[in-house]
């Protein structure tokens, strides 16, 4: 590795709220009866996109800045509504712009509204796989059409009386889980949601679900239908997917020493801490507590010149890092040269193809890449890159930021495209770097 101009210390104190659990609170705050206050949500693009589509269909949402603990500024956000069947049919097409979450998570709850919706997105979120939407749907009963590559626009005539659904989920999916459950909530008796790979589990959590674990080792969330959701309080804790990208920069970054607060350290968000703390990443956790099921705490990350190359294969850790591979990846690269990832034909589903995405534009910087259907291995350097690179961000927010910390981090100077993507989940991304960089 080269010479570093800069190394980072101090503390992050507003690093984005969740965005997981930012999109689910509207969601549920949607469908709860009464007034939900939520605290800390975030400003990314794809949470605003969530507020923006509930007011499409009628729901009243007020957002208003607040000073907090600390005397930092928080997003409050309000919603009111009177329980699940409180949406009114929307006047236009319901524009979800890059986000997955909000276009699928939303869908649960459109397929049980008594009238037609249509659910869009811009070019990227066209193309990403909605049959794993419309299937579960369509079991329980309502209509749902799809392009014919099965993509987006997502057209749902819903039905007030959905049938409850005993479902196996196809693919480790968070989304899809949540959509169901969501959907489930609406139908005329028990439903059960079956995973064999824990997914992210803040919807069971927020809804205060029972979780059975079978005979077998997989997972059943039990979903009671025509659910009364009562309206309550959420505190939006930091987003760990987030706070991979700054733990980059403090492990690359010769001297550096970073502290981030009050970071949501829920076990099926943080096996990518795991997977450093095995390649001999100085990584502490500290003042970690329980809050409604959530465990949070804080994340101190030091300079750890060390590392080993990291290899991502196991099935079960693939999807708890799913967000996190394209930043492993570089971090990895740039400590060692070195990279392999399998059992990841997932990540070509995301906003961008990410194994293309993050083989290609290692490439510009002259690792050699191996790309397999289901993941790639980087092999090492065939010559060094100095000065001006371009870097192709695919329109894709976790592809531009992991090479912009690659930016921060090696000799030569990135130019990545569109890099204002970065919005859509970590809006201060360039200016928490600059606060720090010393
Ligand atoms: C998410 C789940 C994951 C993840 C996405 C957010 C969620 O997607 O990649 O960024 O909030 O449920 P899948 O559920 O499609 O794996």
């Amino acid at each position: 590795m080269q010479e570093y101009m800069m190394h980072y210390k101090g503390e992050v104190r507003t690093l984005p709220p969740d965005k997981s659990i930012s999109h689910r609170a509207a969601l549920i705050g949607a469908i709860a009866e009464g007034t939900t206050e939520i605290w800390n949500f975030s400003a990314g693009f794809d949470n605003q996109s969530t507020l923006g589509v509930l007011r499409a269909c009628g729901i009243r949402v007020r957002q208003e800045t607040v000073t907090a603990d600390r005397g930092n500024t928080v997003r409050k956000v309000v919603i009111d509504s009177d329980g699940l069947w409180s949406f009114t049919k929307p006047e236009k097409k319901l524009m979800c712009n890059n986000s997955g979450s909000t276009m699928r998570m939303f869908s649960g709850i459109l397929a049980a509204q008594p009238f037609e919706s249509t659910l869009v997105g811009d070019s990227s979120l066209t193309k990403r796989p909605m049959r794993r939407i419309a299937d579960p749907l369509r079991l329980m009963g309502a209509e749902v059409e799809l392009s014919s590559e099965g993509t987006a626009p997502v057209v749902i005539r819903g039905t007030k009386s959905l049938e409850p659904i005993h479902y196996e989920l196809p693919v480790p999916s968070a989304q899809v889980k949540s959509l169901v459950t969501f959907a489930a909530l609406h139908a005329e008796g028990e439903s059960r949601i079956i995973e064999s790979l824990p997914s992210r589990n803040h919807t069971e959590l927020m809804l205060g679900l029972r979780v059975e674990c079978l005979a077998d080792g997989r997972w059943a969330v039990v979903v009671p239908g025509r659910m009364n959701v009562p309206a309550k309080p959420f505190h939006i804790p930091g987003d760990p997917s987030a706070a991979c990208f700054i733990i980059a920069l403090g492990l690359l970054s010769p001297g550096s020493e970073i502290l981030l607060r009050d970071v949501c350290l829920n076990p099926t968000r943080t096996g990518y801490l795991d997977i450093l703390d095995e390649a001999g990443a100085e990584i502490q956790l500290e003042n970690i507590r329980l809050t409604r099921g959530e465990k949070i705490g804080n994340i101190l990350v030091r300079y750890s010149p060390d590392m080993h190359s990291l290899r991502i294969g196991d099935p079960a850790m693939v999807a708890n890092v799913i967000d996190e591979i394209p930043m492993l990846a570089v971090l990895s690269a740039c400590a060692t040269g070195r990279f392999e990832l399998h059992n990841a034909a997932e990540l070509r589903a995301k906003e961008s193809d990410r194994i293309s995405a993050v083989t290609n534009n290692l490439g510009r910087l002259g690792f050699v890449c191996e790309e397999f259907s289901d993941g790639f291995a980087v092999t090492g350097k065939s010559r060094e890159v100095k000065g001006k690179v371009s870097i192709e961000s695919y329109d894709d927010h976790r592809i531009a930021m992991s090479f912009a910390i690659a930016d921060k981090v090696l000799a030569a100077e990135l130019d990545i495209s569109d890099a204002e993507i970065i919005a859509v989940s970590f809006p201060n991304f360039y200016e928490i770097i600059e606060s720090f960089a010393q």
